[in-house]
């Protein structure tokens, strides 16, 4: 039965998304197994699109099923939401998730929390203010709520009471919504999710069928923004890598392939270091040809060439073993482009930093490459086979637009030049 990981290989939105959407009709069940509302994975159904946060990149109007795991953090509102709309077009489609009742919730008093921690915050990280720190710092020190508290409002009362005193205590009394008022909607919500035909059920009692059937796991941001190994502080909460496919009960051993997604060139959303940052009028250039806005902020996004330093770190992090480029054509066009190849740290040059902190001092040694007309071009081949060799980790798929059948393996594009 076949396993893949889809995983970002950058600092998020290299276009997991589609690339998920894409493999989707290969596959029966699509898991998502961390991050929150924080990630924004864009699909396009025809020509409709369709932006998740938090539901897994299935074909809505296909066979296979999507399930939320237990590594992530789950806001009610917004699933609701996204299943509404989706079943708009695709009535009874929510019949086609599932959602881990071991999952946390993104609770309202997170989204203020978020907000009052980046104010008084010295440096802010630039969240995107969906309460994912909160949330996940509650579940750390056990504070958190889980989905399958709602179905023991006993024990939901107790514990949102309990939450409420810290938080109030803690905060000098800034949040709004009391607990009973709080466990009124959570209940309300869990009532239309059901409604909407999603099931509860954990990834224990799906264990035989997640066995017996072919599985694809979607990440959420990229390497660069995992809490343990990103650039940290400026990170995410949760696990991008790989790895975090044990919250849903697999080891990465069982996977046959851990794809890496890439952009051709790299992007960052919020604070933090990004070594091969360019601000140029050519970096205007390609943020306008990408449509370089964040999915679930609409911030413009930080732009910068190909960093294959911090590519290789994140092969060696999470295990890499195929890549997938994304929006190789929004280079087209240009005389040169440019490639990070290894940093000066320190006055060294190295091939791959050693340590997330190494991000932070690191200056970028750059090579300057061939431009191409279109993908079809034989230096678009040449750029390719120059990453392939640097990383070590053999592209496979290759995007070249937004559309989910804009995508061709790397084998049928070379026989095309
Ligand atoms: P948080 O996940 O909202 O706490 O934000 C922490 C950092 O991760 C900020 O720099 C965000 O911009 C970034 N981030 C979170 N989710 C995504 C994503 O899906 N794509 C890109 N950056 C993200």
């Amino acid at each position: 039965m076949k396993r893949v990981a889809v995983v970002g290989a950058q600092w998020g939105d290299e276009g997991k998304g589609k690339v998920v959407n894409y493999f989707a009709k290969d596959f029966e069940w699509i898991v998502r197994f961390a991050g929150g509302a924080n990630a924004g994975h864009t699909i396009y159904v025809g020509d409709k699109k369709y932006i998740n946060h938090l539901l897994p990149c299935i074909l809505p109007d296909g066979t296979g099923r999507g399930f939320l795991g237990a590594g992530m953090v789950v806001d009610l509102e917004q699933l609701v939401a996204e299943v509404e709309v989706l079943a708009k077009d695709f009535p009874g489609v929510g019949t086609k998730f599932a959602v881990d009742p071991e999952v946390f919730l993104v609770l309202p008093w997170h989204k203020q929390q978020d907000q009052l921690l980046e104010a008084m915050r010295a440096e802010p990280i630039g969240t995107t203010g969906r309460g994912i720190g909160p949330a996940y710092t509650d579940k750390a020190s056990r504070e958190g709520i889980k989905l399958c508290h709602l179905f023991d409002e006993k024990m939901l009362t107790e514990r949102l009471e309990n939450s409420w005193v810290i938080k109030q205590n803690l905060y000098r009394g800034q949040f709004s919504m009391p607990p009973a008022e709080l466990a009124g909607l959570l209940m309300r919500q869990r009532d239309r999710l059901l409604e909407l035909g999603v099931q509860v059920t954990g990834a224990v009692d799906m264990a035989h069928i997640f066995r017996s059937t072919s599985v694809l796991f979607e990440g959420a941001q990229g390497v660069l923004l995992d809490l343990d190994f990103g650039t940290y502080p400026f990170v995410t909460s949760g696990s991008c890598m790989a790895h975090g496919v044990s919250s849903v009960g697999f080891s990465t051993f069982e996977l046959d392939d851990v794809a890496g997604v890439l952009k051709a060139y790299t992007t960052r959303v919020g604070e933090g270091p990004f070594p091969s940052e360019d601000d140029t009028d050519v970096a205007q250039g390609i943020r306008e040809r990408g449509k370089e806005y964040g999915a679930t902020t609409g911030r413009p996004r930080r732009i910068g060439w190909l960093d294959l330093p911090a590519l290789r770190y994140a092969a060696i992090r999470s295990g890499l073993t195929s890549l997938v480029i994304t929006k190789a054509d929004v280079l087209n066009g240009l005389k040169t482009v440019r490639v990070c190849t290894s940093y000066r740290i320190g006055g060294v040059v190295r091939d791959v930093p050693s340590t997330s902190h190494d991000f932070f001092v690191a200056e970028p040694v750059y090579e300057e490459l061939p431009g191409w007309r279109t993908t079809d071009d034989v230096n678009f081949l040449k750029y390719m086979t120059f990453i392939e060799e640097q990383v070590s980790v053999p592209i496979t798929y290759i995007s070249y637009g937004p559309h989910t059948d804009e995508m061709e393996t790397k084998s049928r594009l070379i026989m095309n030049i």
